[in-house]
C-alpha cells in the first residue's frame, strides 16, 4: 500500500496551488462500463474499458435496459482490474469519482452506486463529473511513466463532438465554461450513425463511414454545409435528409449504391463544417489553442483536417482517449477534487445536464 506520490508523474506545469491526489474514476453512461486511475488529472495508471458493442450492434444503437444490466454484471470486475492493472489498492486512493450525467438514467445509476458503496465502505470522497467536461479533461491525460504531453493553455476553444452533443465551448480557466453554441438537431456522431444506418452499414455508424470513405472520393458528391451564419450552433439533419434523398434515387433507378463516395462524400461535408467553425469562433474569441475532444474526435479526415490547418494549436486525444473511458472522468475529478468538490453520499444521477 503507497500513499506517496511518485514525483516523476507530476507535471511540471500543473500549477501550485493543487495538490497531488490519486483518483479512481468509473464511467457508465451509456454503452461503456469503465473505470481508470490517474495520478494529478494527468498520468494514467490504468484505463479499462468494457465495451457493449457486440451486444447492441443487433438493434442499430443503444438498447438503454440492455445497457443497465450489462453495466450491472461487468462493473464490479473493471474497477478491480483497473485497481490491479495500476497495482494500487483503494487505500490508495484519494477520492472517486464518477460519471453523474448527462447519459442514461438506468446506467449512470450503475456506476454511481458502485461510486457510493466503494466510498461508503472505505471512507472515501466522492466527486460528480460531467461526461462532457470528462471528454475536455481527456486532453491532459498521458501515460504515466512516459514523457507529460503539453498541457493544453487556456483560453482554449474546445469543439466537443460525440454521440449526443456536438458543442463549442470556449474554456477561459480550469472548470469555467461559456458554452457558445450546440447542434440544433442531430449531434455530429448521431449524423454519422444515421447516415451509417442509411448507407446499410453496421453499428456504430462513425468507424463505419470512415472505413467506407477510404475507398471513396470526398469530391463525388457537393452535399449542403449548414453554415448558420451569426450562430456559433451546428445543423446536421439537411445534410442527413441530402444522403436520404440521394441513396432513394439510386435506389429508385436500381443502380448500385456507391457506398464508398457517399460516405466519403459525406464525411467532408462534415469535417468541413466542424473545422471551419471551431477556427472561426477560436479567432472570434482570441483562444489560445483548439480542443477536439469527444467520440467523433477519432475519426482520422477530421484529425488531419485539424491538425493539418496552422491558424492554432490543436490538442486532440489519442485515439483511445476520444470514445468513452472512466480515464477522461478520473482527470475531470482530479481538478474537481482539487478544487475543493466533495459531493454527498446521496448524489443521484442527472441524465440531462448543461456544462456550466
Ligand atoms: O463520446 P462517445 O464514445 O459517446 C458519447 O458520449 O456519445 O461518442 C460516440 C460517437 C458515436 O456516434 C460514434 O459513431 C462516433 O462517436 N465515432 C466516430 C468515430 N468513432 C466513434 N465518428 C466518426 N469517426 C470515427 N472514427
Ligand atoms: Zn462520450
Amino acid at each position: 500500500m503507497n500513499r506517496t506520490i511518485d514525483p516523476s508523474v507530476v507535471p511540471i506545469n500543473r500549477p501550485r496551488a493543487l495538490a497531488p491526489a490519486r483518483i479512481l474514476g468509473i464511467e457508465s453512461s451509456c454503452d461503456e462500463t469503465a473505470a481508470a486511475v490517474i495520478e494529478n488529472g494527468r498520468a494514467l495508471h490504468s484505463n479499462v474499458v468494457a465495451s457493449q458493442i457486440d451486444l447492441h450492434a443487433q438493434y442499430g444503437g443503444v438498447f438503454p435496459e440492455v445497457a443497465s444490466r450489462q453495466h450491472i454484471r461487468t462493473i464490479y470486475a473493471i474497477v478491480d482490474q483497473a485497481l490491479h492493472q495500476a497495482h494500487l489498492t483503494l487505500a490508495d486512493v484519494d477520492a472517486i469519482a464518477v460519471t453523474r450525467g448527462p447519459g442514461l438514467a438506468g446506467s449512470l445509476v450503475v456506476g454511481i452506486n458502485m461510486a457510493k458503496g466503494l466510498a461508503l465502505g472505505r471512507n472515501l470522497p466522492i466527486v460528480g463529473v460531467n461526461h462532457l467536461e470528462g471528454h475536455i479533461y481527456s486532453a491532459w491525460v498521458y501515460p504515466a511513466g512516459e514523457n507529460p504531453t503539453a498541457e493544453p493553455q487556456f483560453p482554449l476553444l474546445a469543439l466537443l463532438v460525440s454521440g449526443g452533443h456536438s458543442e463549442l465551448i470556449l474554456i477561459s480557466g480550469h472548470l469555467q465554461y461559456r458554452r457558445l453554441g450546440g447542434t440544433l438537431d442531430d449531434a455530429a456522431g448521431e449524423a454519422f450513425d444515421k447516415v451509417a444506418r442509411l448507407l446499410g452499414l453496421p453499428y456504430p455508424g462513425g468507424p463505419s463511414i470512415q472505413k467506407a470513405s477510404e475507398e471513396g472520393n470526398p469530391k463525388a458528391f457537393q452535399f449542403p454545409r449548414a453554415r448558420l451564419e451569426g450562430s456559433w450552433d451546428f445543423s446536421f439533419s439537411g445534410l442527413k435528409t441530402a444522403v436520404l434523398r440521394l441513396v432513394r434515387q439510386f435506389e429508385d433507378d436500381r443502380r448500385p449504391l456507391p457506398v464508398a463516395d457517399l460516405a466519403a462524400s459525406f464525411q467532408a461535408a462534415v469535417v468541413d463544417v466542424l473545422l471551419t467553425k471551431t477556427v472561426k469562433a477560436a479567432q472570434t474569441f482570441q483562444a489560445h489553442q483548439i480542443l477536439v475532444a469527444g467520440g467523433v474526435s477519432a475519426n482520422r479526415a477530421l484529425r488531419q483536417a485539424f491538425l493539418s490547418q496552422s491558424d492554432f494549436h490543436v490538442h486532440i486525444p489519442k485515439l483511445s482517449l476520444c470514445t468513452d473511458n472512466a480515464a477522461m472522468i478520473a482527470a475531470a475529478g482530479y481538478f474537481r477534487f482539487a478544487h475543493g468538490q466533495r459531493d454527498p453520499l446521496d448524489i443521484d444521477a442527472l441524465p440531462t445536464w448543461p456544462l456550466s
